[in-house]
């Protein structure tokens, strides 16, 4: 599926961004202690140095919600005002309800509609995509899109072909729209569900409820074929890198800046071959990070952005690929002037107001709705008809 929104004038900005990792900082010598690796091993095939861990208590919601609350700050945006919050996850909290509807609710988005989505690690892209072209088409305007995971959680410690890959955290961008030239270009998504085996949490679905025997064979955890993923991503990074830029009428040299997802640096180096681009131009976090899944590209423009290497007027590629298969590009003029500049005490204190605000009107609602209940079986019988007082 492809999409570009060059025919019309209103168009979807980036006009903010945040994220978040846990504390708990595991490097390699770490998991040496836990599986046969070695630091060598892991930094030559990966080039993966440390990972952040999610410690007791934090979530992948509690990630997302720091990393949404930052990038409201940069877009200096009171919450009430979003539209659509979503959140692209494997690891939500829950099967259901969706972890985009914790952060609507502790956001105090209280206009917003709030939906998770899964598409791998390809995610966020799949979800700035489908709210860039949502906000655009006029129904909308302002959108919230978080790429957030807690990997560890699904991650076979025991398992040396993957726990050495695997890392938590959450990336978030506001989208708004806006009649400013530049913004989101275009966008190529796409599906091979053939490679479903690939790369896959088998149990804990309808194909395999969870059971004891499906704990005890370690199917809630995280199982891949490592050589053909590569093999895939080197294919279709480069691939929907270039049909993604025809869409939008440019070229690999247009490009200021691209933001890969993170898997290994061996599979950027590739794209970047193919693609005929220096490596420079391919940004890289991978050393600190692992592999958060959808949470990498959010995270890698947020530092990328901090770190000065955005600029106004940049054409930025996003392009990544994850379980499914799927692969997902996209690419963007960016639009604002930056440094963005501090939001106003009176804005911020707003903002931390509505943060409380949401927390005593979501214990409020639980408590009415348990209350309402209680008072309804007094009041009204089964059918919701009112109960007769004996004397009458
Ligand atoms: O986000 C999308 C999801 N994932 C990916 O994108 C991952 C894509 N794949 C990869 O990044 C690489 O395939 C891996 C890093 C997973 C593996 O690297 P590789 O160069 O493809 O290694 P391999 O699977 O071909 O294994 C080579 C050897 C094997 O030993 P033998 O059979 O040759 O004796 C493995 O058992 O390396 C061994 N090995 C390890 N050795 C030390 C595998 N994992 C480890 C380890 N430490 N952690």
């Amino acid at each position: 599926m492809a999409s570009t929104r060059a025919a019309t004038d209103r168009r979807t900005h980036i006009v903010g961004w945040g994220m978040a990792v846990p504390e708990r900082v595991v490097n390699n010598h770490d998991l040496c202690t836990m599986v046969d690796t070695s630091d060598e091993w892991i930094r030559q095939r990966t080039g993966i140095v440390e990972r952040h861990i999610a410690g007791e208590g934090e979530t992948t919601f509690s990630l997302a919600l720091r990393a949404a609350q930052a990038a409201l700050e940069v877009a200096n945006l009171d919450p009430a005002q979003l539209d659509l919050v979503v959140v692209a996850t494997v690891t939500p909290d829950y099967a259901f309800p969706a972890t985009a509807c914790l952060l609507q609710d502790a956001l105090g988005a209280e206009g917003a509609a709030a939906f998770d989505l899964s598409a791998g690690c390809s995610g966020f892209v799949y979800g700035l995509s489908v709210v860039a072209d949502l906000i655009a088409a006029g129904g909308y305007e302002h959108g919230l899109v978080i790429g957030a995971e807690t990997l560890s959680r699904i991650t076979d410690w025991t398992d040396r072909n993957t726990c050495v890959l695997f890392g938590d955290g959450a990336g978030a961008v506001v989208l708004q729209a806006n009649g400013a030239p530049g913004g989101i270009l275009a966008s190529v998504l796409g599906a091979d569900g053939s490679g479903k085996d690939l790369l896959i949490q088998p149990a804990g679905g309808s194909a395999l409820p969870a059971s004891i025997e499906t704990v005890q064979a370690r199917q809630h955890t995280v199982q891949m074929d490592g050589r053909q993923v590569f093999r895939f991503a080197t294919r279709i990074m480069p691939d929907a890198s270039r049909r993604v830029l025809a869409q939008a009428g440019l070229s690999v040299q247009d490009v200021s800046l691209v933001i890969p997802h993170q898997a290994n640096d061996r599979i950027l180096q590739a794209a970047a071959r193919n693609l005929g681009i220096e490596e420079e131009r391919m940004y890289s976090n991978l050393s600190r990070y692992g592999n958060t899944s959808s949470a990498s590209i959010p995270m890698a423009l947020c530092e990328a952005i901090d770190q000065g290497l955005v600029k106004r007027d940049d054409v930025i590629l996003l392009t990544g690929f994850g379980a499914g298969l799927t692969w997902a590009a996209t690419v963007l003029r960016w639009s604002l002037p930056l440094p963005v500049p501090v939001p106003s005490r009176q804005m911020a204190f707003w903002r931390s107001l509505r943060y409380r605000w949401a927390q005593l009107r979501s214990r409020w609602r639980r408590w009415w709705r348990w209350a309402d209940a209680h008072l309804f079986q007094i009041l009204y019988d089964e059918e919701g008809r009112r109960k007769r007082r004996k004397h009458e």
